[in-house]
């Protein structure tokens, strides 16, 4: 496995990996998560910039079997956001979205993705890196947990059903 920087020519391949994450979230709380359109076509011009972006961090990890091309397994997109004027702290990393797929988890790629996530916000110069992860996906919580993160807020949502 290769864990390294997105290129433009990447961005195709993670296409097909953002539209599982999106189903997953959708699936996992569609209140939260519901799509205008195709995910992968909302996501494929933003992604296209981050590869050239100085204050996103886009990863993917490949791996390639003996005489073929290499291909992409898992993708990490974070940007760099600013925080709100009230506070000391000026601005974070964000990580956006992590997936691996089905058959290349429990290989660690999830924490190469992440750790490196981790050395590049770190290279930029931010004092902290945040994400959202679903209280009921564990395996992820699991993960941000084994890489150093902690639980900070907790999300509530109540729905409001609309009058007639
Ligand atoms: C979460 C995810 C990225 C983990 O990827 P992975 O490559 O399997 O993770 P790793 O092999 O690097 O595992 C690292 C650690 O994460 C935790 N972990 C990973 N999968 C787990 C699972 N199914 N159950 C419990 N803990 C898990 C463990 O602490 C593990 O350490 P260990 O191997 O020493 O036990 C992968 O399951 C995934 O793509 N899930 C769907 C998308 C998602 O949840 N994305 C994150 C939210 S944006």
């Amino acid at each position: 496995v290769n864990v390294r920087p997105a290129q433009p020519n990447d961005v195709p391949a993670v296409l097909p990996l953002v539209r599982k994450v999106a189903a997953f979230h959708q699936a996992l709380d569609p209140a939260k998560y519901s799509f205008k359109s195709d995910p992968g076509e909302l996501y494929r011009a933003w992604l296209m910039r981050k590869t050239s972006d100085e204050l996103a961090v886009f990863l993917v990890a490949d791996v390639a079997a003996a005489g073929e091309p290499p291909r992409v397994v898992g993708f990490l997109i974070g940007t760099v956001e600013a925080e709100i004027p009230i506070y000391t702290l000026r601005e974070f990393g964000f990580v956006h979205d992590l997936w691996v797929e089905d058959d290349y988890r429990h290989e660690g790629i999830g924490r190469q993705l992440v750790m490196q996530a981790i050395e590049r916000f770190s290279e930029i110069g931010v004092a902290q890196v945040r994400l959202d992860v679903l209280e009921r996906n564990e395996p992820a919580r699991n993960l941000f947990a084994a890489c150093g993160f902690r639980a900070s807020a907790v999300e509530m949502i109540r729905e409001l059903t609309k009058p007639d």
